[in-house]
C-alpha cells in the first residue's frame, strides 16, 4: 500500500500562501490519513498513496495506537486537537463502553499512543496550515512501520528497516 518512500515536499513559501483548501480549519471532528504528499487536496481520495487511519489495540492493551486500514473498514475514528493532544471517542477494551482517548502528552519517538486515563499533560502536536500534523512544528518524521500483528502502525521517527516516511493529513472526508 506504500510503494513509495519518496515524499512530495511542501515549499515553505508556497505553503504560507496556500491555495489549498483548509479542510479541517476548525480542528474538530477530522479524520487522519497518511499520504506521501505534503500539499493538501480538495478531495482526500486524490492524495498520493493515501491510507485511512484507525485506532488499534493489539492484544487488548490499555493504550491504543493507530494503524493504516484499507477499504472495508466499519467506521473511522474522528479526532479533535486540543492543547497539543489529539482526542477521539472510542470503544473501551473488548468493545465495552465509550471513552475519550487522548494522545499521551509530548510525542518524542515511537508509537503515537492514546490513553483514556486522565492526563493533563499538554502535547506538542499541531495542524500546520490547518491540515498537516506536526510534532514540535515538524511535519517530517512520521513513519509507517510494521507493528504488532503485522499491522502497519504509525510511529514518530520509527527507525526499523520496515519503516517508510509519510505525512499525516487531517481531512474532512474518508479517502475510500
Ligand atoms: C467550530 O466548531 C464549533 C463546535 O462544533 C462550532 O460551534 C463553530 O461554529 C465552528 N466554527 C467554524 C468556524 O466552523
Ligand atoms: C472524492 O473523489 C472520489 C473519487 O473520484 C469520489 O468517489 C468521492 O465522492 C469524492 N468525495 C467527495 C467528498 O467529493
Ligand atoms: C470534538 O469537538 C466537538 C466540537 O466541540 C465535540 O462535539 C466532540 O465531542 C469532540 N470530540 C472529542 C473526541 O472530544
Ligand atoms: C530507535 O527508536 C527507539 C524507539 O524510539 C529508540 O529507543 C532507539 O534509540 C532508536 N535507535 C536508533 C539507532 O536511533
Ligand atoms: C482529553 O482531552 C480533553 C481536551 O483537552 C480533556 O477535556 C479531557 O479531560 C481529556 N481526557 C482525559 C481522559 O484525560
Amino acid at each position: 500500500m506504500h510503494p513509495s518512500a519518496i515524499l512530495t515536499l511542501c515549499l515553505t513559501g508556497l505553503a504560507a500562501a496556500s491555495p489549498y483548501p483548509r479542510q479541517a480549519s476548525n480542528l474538530t471532528n477530522f479524520l487522519l490519513v497518511t499520504t506521501s504528499q505534503c500539499p493538501s487536496t480538495a478531495n482526500s481520495s486524490a492524495l498520493a498513496d493515501v491510507s485511512a487511519l484507525s485506532l488499534f489495540d493489539p492484544h487488548y492493551q490499555a493504550n491504543y495506537i493507530i494503524r493504516t486500514i484499507g477499504p472495508g473498514y466499519g467506521s473511522l475514528p474522528r479526532f479533535n486537537l486540543t492543547s497539543g493532544d489529539l482526542g477521539s471517542l472510542a470503544s473501551g477494551p473488548h468493545g465495552v463502553g465509550t471513552f475519550v482517548y487522548n494522545s499521551t502528552g509530548e510525542v518524542e519517538g515511537g508509537q503515537l499512543m492514546f490513553s483514556k486515563e486522565a492526563d493533563d499533560e499538554d502535547g506538542n502536536l499541531a495542524l500546520k496550515n490547518g491540515y498537516l500534523l506536526t510534532v514540535d512544528g515538524e511535519e517530517e518524521g512520521w513513519t509507517i512501520c510494521e507493528g504488532p500483528l503485522d499491522e502497519e502502525v504509525i510511529y514518530w521517527k520509527g527507525n526499523s528497516t520496515s519503516c517508510t516516511p509519510t505525512y499525516i493529513h487531517a481531512v474532512a472526508d474518508a479517502p475510500y
